[in-house]
């Protein structure tokens, strides 16, 4: 058949933001799929297990099939001590997804300097590769909303990028379609 199209998404976002859980709720074996597996066309093919969500050291490689893409998911540690591993991911990405916790108000400033260096950056500045940003944590009760979150790290200013922010709560499950079927959408 067809060779499907390879994209390599970079996951980034700030330790505890929910990366690894976003990840997780896409293997239809996730314990975390309390609204069942999404739909179909989202093919799991690791063999990684679903397990416990611990915060991850370094990073971990998931891979994922839609129908026309192969998509390899580089989800990245958050915490300060690994983030400076994520520059060396950025010349073969091809999309990023951004994950912020709508909940922690105090750290946004650093999410946004974290954001602001990567979009600075010279393997990234130049290239017009979609950036899928999800405001997770939307259950929290001091959760901000989705476009508080967009003002907050104005992302207006993303000009030469194809950008789009969902609300998500990633151990329901909720949201995360939406911002997929765009991703893929936008790396068609
Ligand atoms: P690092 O690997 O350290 O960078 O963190 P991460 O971004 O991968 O976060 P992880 O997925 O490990 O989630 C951190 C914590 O937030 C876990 O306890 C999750 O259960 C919780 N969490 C993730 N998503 C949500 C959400 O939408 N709502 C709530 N209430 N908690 C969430
Ligand atoms: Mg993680």
């Amino acid at each position: 058949g067809l060779r499907k199209k390879e994209v390599n998404v970079l996951c980034l976002g700030l330790d505890n933001s929910g990366k690894t859980t976003i990840i997780n709720q896409l293997k239809p074996s996730s314990h975390l799929n309390h609204l069942g597996p999404l739909s179909p066309e989202w093919k799991h093919v690791s063999q990684t297990p679903a397990q416990e969500i611990v915060p991850t050291i370094g990073f971990n490689i998931e891979k994922f099939k839609s129908s026309s893409l192969s998509f390899t998911v580089f989800d990245m540690s958050g915490q300060s001590r690994y983030r400076n591993l994520w520059e060396h991911y950025y010349k073969e990405s091809h999309a990023i997804i951004f994950v912020i916790d709508s909940g922690d108000k105090l750290r946004m400033v650093v999410a946004k300097e974290e954001l602001d260096t990567l979009l600075n950056h010279e393997d990234i500045r130049s290239k017009k590769m979609p950036v899928l940003f999800f405001a997770n944590k939307m259950d929290l009760r001091d959760a901000v909303s989705s476009v508080k979150v967009s003002q907050m790290l104005s992302l207006e200013n993303i000009k030469d990028k194809p950008w789009h922010i969902c609300a998500s709560n990633a151990i329901k499950g909720e949201g995360l379609q939406e911002g997929l079927d765009w991703l893929q959408g936008s790396c068609s």
